[in-house]
């Protein structure tokens, strides 16, 4: 009986369509990064007024944290063989996270982050479940960058709640 070849795993010919799946995942993680850091850069600079300071730093240290896993998702597309996509390839979804009317208005910032982070946590949720067993490399690392993105919306929910118990919102 001949010994069969050892599996490559996601590499292997066999799970080419796996492969190419959980690249078009790891694309659109990229692209929610990509998002998150022109959504956050804005409004980091954008808020006005003494409350806001906070809220600022705090995007403002995000933006480095959110460039840092749009790296990671890119350098993984490259690793599975896929190819980074190019800025036309870019369509906005953060509708909730455009400046507010007026440049005071921090719940309506807190509100939106917490729905990116939302939405960030449900897709990479999807991509660890849609690794299991097929790709435990990009699951490792979705993992990690999953605790931040829970961190981030932690945060700005205790942010949130403190509007909330003194009757601004
Ligand atoms: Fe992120
Ligand atoms: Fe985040």
């Amino acid at each position: 009986m001949e010994a069969s070849a050892p599996s490559k795993g996601i590499f292997d010919s066999a799970h080419l369509e796996e492969r190419e799946h959980v690249v078009e995942l790891l694309c659109k993680a990229y692209w929610m990064e990509i998002e998150t850091v022109m959504s956050y850069m804005a409004a980091s600079v954008n808020l006005d007024g003494v409350r806001a300071q906070e809220i600022k730093e705090s995007l403002d240290e995000d933006i480095d944290e959110e460039l840092g896993h749009a790296k990671q998702f890119a350098q993984r597309i490259k690793e599975l063989y896929g190819v980074v996509p190019g800025s036309e390839g870019f369509s906005a979804e953060q509708s909730f996270l455009q400046p507010p009317d007026e440049q005071t208005d921090i719940v309506h910032v807190i509100r939106g982050v917490i729905k990116a982070e939302t939405g960030a946590i449900e897709h990479y949720t999807r991509l660890i479940e849609e690794t299991e067993s097929v790709d435990p490399v990009t699951q490792d690392m979705t993992i990690a960058i999953l605790r931040d993105e829970q961190g981030h919306r932690r945060l700005f929910e205790g942010f949130l709640r403190e509007y909330e118990v003194e009757g601004v919102v």
